[in-house]
């Protein structure tokens, strides 16, 4: 899988980890930043990674900031964009079974490392459960069409 990484300087270290754990896993990165734990801003980078995703340069995006609070908010701004923030497995299976989530947002402040890349492992192999949450998935496509 094709997955765009981005961080603020609170997420860059586990922004880091992630990145060498999708390698090992065998995953392509494309990482959108930031390059050190200098204090940067975090729309800057959830940008980049939603519209990686939006346009389908990658399959699948991963956001890390302090909470995961400010990357989610600013990715779901973008059409197409289902941003997820997950605390846990059980979040991290459902935003992907049900809300067919394409960006995942963590928060490296709440998340120890080995939790959070227990997250990302369910994340990325767990498929969309389709049927029922189809229609919903539509439904959110439709208000972003007719939203101002
Ligand atoms: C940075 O201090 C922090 O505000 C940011 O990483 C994030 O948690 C915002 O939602």
């Amino acid at each position: 899988m094709k997955v765009a990484l981005g961080s603020d300087h609170a997420g860059f270290r586990l922004k880091e980890r992630i990145k060498e754990f999708l390698i090992s896993k065998g995953h392509e990165v494309i990482d959108f930043g930031t390059t050190d734990g200098e204090s940067t801003h975090y729309p800057l980078f959830a940008k980049e990674v939603a519209l990686a995703v939006q346009k389908g340069e990658a399959d699948r995006g991963i956001l890390v900031c302090g909470t995961g609070i400010g990357m989610s908010i600013t990715a779901n701004k973008f059409k197409g964009v289902r941003a997820a923030l997950c605390l846990n497995e059980y979040m991290a299976r459902m935003s992907r079974l049900h809300n067919d989530a394409n960006v995942l947002c963590l928060g490296d402040r709440v998340l120890g490392e080995d939790l959070a890349l227990s997250i990302v492992e369910v994340w990325l192999n767990t498929p969309f459960e389709g049927g029922r949450h189809q229609k919903r998935i539509e439904l959110i496509s439709s208000i972003e069409k007719s939203c101002p």
